[in-house]
């Protein structure tokens, strides 16, 4: 698995100001659109340059469904260890697992998300990634691997709210945040999952427009395509 984040990690210093969140696009500068309430950034302009390519949908599965998911992982990544001192690794205190048999609820699930987050006829990577960040642990700066992975990735959050950074890779002083509350489905395409590197904020990190967001333990269930 780790062969889908290895190709491009990206070392940076960390933005100086999470509580700082300018234009978040709420701002009553800004057109009011539906995305006001999980998207915000450095820049009007930064924002406009994703809007189309990220996605959150809010209470994409009920507190059922979450449980469902969770009940289907959690056995698979018991038996694992949190990983937390590899250095080179684009993810500290984690563990993951792959699935690629769901129970009937779980694949209706997923059959949700791939409806709605992938063009239609698109190979999809067979099994679903799962991963367990704990309370401690974050995602490093990365793009995930464009020689396995195709132009969408999308994710539901279990267990806890967290903060998506997205950075420019040619430069690192725009960002954009995601809020991906519980629950949600996160949807990257095109550029914003070629041309940005994405993050998960560590708890002391996590604020969102100014607000914090405190950070759980938290699963996420992933889907890709194939590229083409
Ligand atoms: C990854 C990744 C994001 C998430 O595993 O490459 O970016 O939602 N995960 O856990
Ligand atoms: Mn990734």
């Amino acid at each position: 698995m780790t062969l889908i984040r290895v190709v491009k990690q990206v070392q940076r210093k960390s933005l100086q100001c999470p509580l700082l969140c300018r234009f978040s696009s709420d701002s009553s500068a800004l057109r009011k659109g539906p995305e006001c309430k999980w998207l915000c950034g450095s820049s009007q302009e930064i924002v406009s340059a994703v809007r189309g390519q990220v996605e959150v949908r809010q209470n994409f599965i009920s507190e059922e469904e979450e449980n469902v998911l969770f009940k289907e992982v959690e056995p698979g990544l018991r038996k694992k260890r949190y990983e937390f001192d590899h250095w080179d690794d684009a993810i500290h205190g984690y563990r993951e697992t792959e699935r690629l048999q769901w129970g009937v609820m779980g694949e209706s699930i997923l059959r949700r998300v791939r409806v709605v987050a992938f063009p239609e006829g698109s190979q999809l990577l067979g099994p679903v990634h799962v991963l367990d960040l704990d309370k401690e642990g974050y995602i490093k700066p990365h793009i995930d691997s464009v020689k396995f992975c195709g132009s969408t990735i999308a994710g539901l959050s279990l267990l806890s709210d967290s903060i998506m950074r997205l950075v420019p890779e040619n430069n690192s002083t725009d960002w954009v945040d995601l809020l991906l509350s519980r629950r949600s489905l996160y949807i990257l395409r095109d550029d914003a999952r070629f041309k940005f590197t994405h993050e998960i904020l560590k708890d002391e990190d996590s604020f969102f427009s100014g607000q914090k967001v405190p950070r759980h333990r938290r699963i996420s269930v992933i889907c890709r395509n194939l590229p083409v």
